[in-house]
């Protein structure tokens, strides 16, 4: 890709998301935009890049985005903000809480938001009434698969067996085999397209639990600030903000406790 084009790109994909592509990602740029190109019969990436610019529905940019995002998520990843969140709930509840919101703010496939879910039932059991999990991701192809709700087998391994007999039903699409999330789970889910690099967020909390992992990684400085920022506007005090275990608030994290690196709280 020629480079001055690769700038436009990269100019693009960061005024619209807040993601900043390294300068040896040409290549993954290239490939990615080469199916949507082949798609509506592109051949150059100028011609693709005055598309998008040219769209006024923003539709095109939404499938741009889709096909630049990495998506990379299993069930149970880092397991032990699920068992950090476990004893939360336990000790909420035995406060004599009987709301809680948790927001999955970069929820890919579903992985996460499914596992959050699994975690809640497994934690608060019968008691659990007033339960809601808010989904949500910049991209429409990853939350169209949230919808679904359908993993194929290999998929579903990191899932314990019993959980996977209790959350999914297991059915075969010709060759495969597939488990679709029960009911049980997807009632307590909300997935909504949310574009984190466009603060103020449209809700108003207070939250008790923001998931935000393995998304910052992608953000520079500033928009990181004000991604911690909206974080503890929504949280309730004594709320938790969790990112990903290679990723860290450093700018931010005078606004939060550091219970243990990741796991941050509202004061
Ligand atoms: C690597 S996945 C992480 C998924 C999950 N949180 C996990 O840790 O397994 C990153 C996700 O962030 C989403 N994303 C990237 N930029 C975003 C933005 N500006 N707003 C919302 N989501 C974004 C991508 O679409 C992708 O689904």
């Amino acid at each position: 890709m020629d480079p001055k084009i690769f700038n436009r790109f990269r100019e693009l994909v960061y005024a619209k998301s807040g993601i900043t592509l390294g300068p040896h990602k040409a290549p993954l740029v290239s490939a990615r935009v080469a199916r949507r190109m082949r798609a509506l019969s592109i051949s150059s990436h100028d011609d693709y890049l005055d598309l998008i610019l040219q769209d006024d529905s923003g539709e095109e940019l939404i499938h741009f985005l889709d096909a630049i995002s990495t998506n990379v998520t299993s069930f149970y990843r880092e397991p032990d903000h699920f068992e950090f969140l476990a004893e939360a709930l336990q000790r909420w509840q035995k406060e004599g809480q009987t709301r809680f919101r948790i927001w999955c703010a970069a929820a890919s496939t579903g992985e996460e938001p499914y596992t959050l879910a699994m975690t809640a039932m497994e934690t608060l059991g019968p008691t659990l009434r007033d339960f809601r999990i808010l989904a949500t991701d910049i991209s429409t192809r990853v939350l169209q698969k949230c919808l679904d709700g359908t993993y194929l087998q290999s998929k579903v391994q990191g899932i314990p067996p019993a959980l996977l007999s209790r959350y999914f039903s297991r059915y075969n699409d010709d060759a495969e085999i597939c488990y679709s999330a029960n009911n049980d789970l997807r009632k307590i889910i909300t997935f909504k397209r949310l574009n984190l690099a466009t603060p103020p967020y449209p809700m108003k909390g207070p939250m008790d639990v923001i998931f935000c992992r393995n998304v910052m990684i992608y953000f520079d400085e500033g928009l990181r600030k004000s991604l911690a920022q909206e974080a503890k506007r929504l949280l309730k005090p004594g709320g938790y903000f969790i990112v990903g275990h290679s990723e860290s608030l450093v700018g931010s994290a005078r606004e939060f406790r550091v219970i243990r690196p990741s796991v941050y709280q509202k004061p």
